[in-house]
């Protein structure tokens, strides 16, 4: 990455966090949120007379040995307009990502952070898998199946759309393409159908296929990315927020995946969902509503696999495994994925910070969660949530985002079966 590019991301950001402080004034809707202490502090810099109502400490993983910290985090209540601004300045001061959760009341705020606690306290409880990889034959065929250009001309598509804001018309548009663009893929497949999961809050819906599985349906495996974009400093209806690699990339990723896997007619014995989140970029929220109602009616998750910026190589290796908010045991399967199918690819290990993307939605509920990155945290894209995240900045390419494309087909049929 160039010196220019980087200075591209911290000049908007610098921009924000004055609109933090300056924000004051504004009158957004008042919500709850968790966050991370780093941010945290960020937050009452500017807004002193937010307070912490509740504090935990979570340990979280470093690294693959086993190797944990502390990290603290916070309920407050914000006014709405102050999270672009906060999660923008959290980047730009600490590298980190300025991750927050919003809730629905304070009471579920609180509950939530002691959830974190408990689920990092102990291993989470696996529906079924035993991590074995034994499905080469299966697997070999679908991976060589994947092809750069359709995965190219995913993420083209999608961040030709205007903005996929959760609340615009286009980001409305863009759950009903993606969920038209997958319904193709399982025309003439009658265990194969495609819904819009709504949430009442909000127009953008988030999108769900879902592959019937043929011995044990009830064991869901699942694999998703974000759909909805954001531009840094505010989005409304007519902003230009191209998100090509957050996270059209992850969803050209999976597209790709679920693409390979229906062509070669196989039929897994778990259920496999490939899931497209709404609202994402505003806390989680798309994935947070999903998960609890998977909670609430009980329903067994075999794993999860998250896919949020694919496409941008910053780092040296090809696949960094963020180790927080996730399962070390599936993460640990997902490296053995890669050393199977992917020998060609280098793998390592890296850190986002609370809630930084919607893996977190389900490892705060207890399921297996893994979420591997385009590079290591201090190189990710430096365009995202600007007019810039394009497909150009990424070097009009998707050979990158074709690795976990990859990946994920392998993660599907090995856990599905
Ligand atoms: N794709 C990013 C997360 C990300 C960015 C991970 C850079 C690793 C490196 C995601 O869409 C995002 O922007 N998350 C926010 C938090 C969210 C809850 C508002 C963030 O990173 O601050
Ligand atoms: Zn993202």
């Amino acid at each position: 990455m160039t010196r220019l590019k980087r200075a591209a991301w911290r000049c908007t950001a610098a921009a924000s966090l004055l609109a933090l402080g300056a924000s004051a004034s504004l009158a957004g809707e008042r919500l709850w949120i968790s966050l991370g202490d780093d941010a945290y502090r960020l937050l009452r810099a500017a807004q002193p007379q937010v307070v912490s109502v509740t504090e935990v400490e979570v340990p979280v993983r470093v690294g693959r040995l086993g190797a944990t910290a502390q990290e603290r985090v916070h309920v407050v209540r914000v006014d709405e307009d102050w999270l672009p601004a906060l999660s923008d300045a959290v980047h730009r001061d600490l590298h980190r990502c300025g991750g927050f959760i919003v809730h629905d009341s304070l009471g579920s705020a609180r509950e939530a952070v002691q959830q974190v606690r408990q689920r990092a306290l102990q291993p989470e409880a696996v529906a079924g898998s035993t991590y074995l990889i034994n499905q080469q034959a299966l697997v070999q065929p679908m991976v060589a199946a994947v092809q750069d250009s359709l995965v190219l001309q995913t993420i083209d598509s999608l961040s030709a759309i205007q903005n996929r804001y959760y609340t615009t018309s286009h980001g409305v548009n863009a759950s009903n393409t993606i969920a038209a663009q997958w319904a193709a893929l399982a025309a003439g497949r009658s265990d194969v159908s495609v819904s819009q999961f709504s949430h009442p809050s909000w127009p953008q819906k988030s999108v769900i296929l879902t592959i019937q599985g043929a011995e044990k349906p009830k064991q869901h495996v699942i694999l998703g990315g974000h759909l909805d974009s954001i531009l840094s400093g505010g989005t409304t209806e007519n902003s230009r927020a191209p998100g090509a690699d957050d996270d059209a990339s992850g969803i050209a990723s999976l597209t790709e995946a679920l693409r390979v896997l229906l062509a070669s007619g196989h039929r897994p014995k778990r259920t496999i969902q490939f899931m497209a989140y709404a609202a994402e970029e505003v806390g989680l929220r798309g994935s947070s509503a999903i998960a609890a109602d998977y909670l609430a009616k009980s329903r067994k998750v075999t794993g999860v696999l998250q896919l949020d910026m694919t496409n941008y190589k910053g780092g040296t290796k090809d696949i960094y495994l963020y180790t927080d908010y996730t399962s070390a045991a599936q993460n640990d399967f997902v490296a053995r994925l890669a050393a199977t199918y992917l020998p060609e690819l280098t793998v390592s290990t890296d850190r986002c910070g609370y809630a930084c993307s919607d893996h977190a939605s389900w490892f705060n509920r207890g399921y297996p969660a893994s979420f591997p990155f385009e590079s290591d945290f201090n190189h990710h894209s430096p365009f995202i949530h600007t007019s810039n995240d394009t497909l150009a900045n990424s070097g009009n390419q998707a050979a990158h985002a074709a690795k976990f494309a990859k990946l994920a087909v392998a993660f599907a049929v090995e856990l599905a079966n």
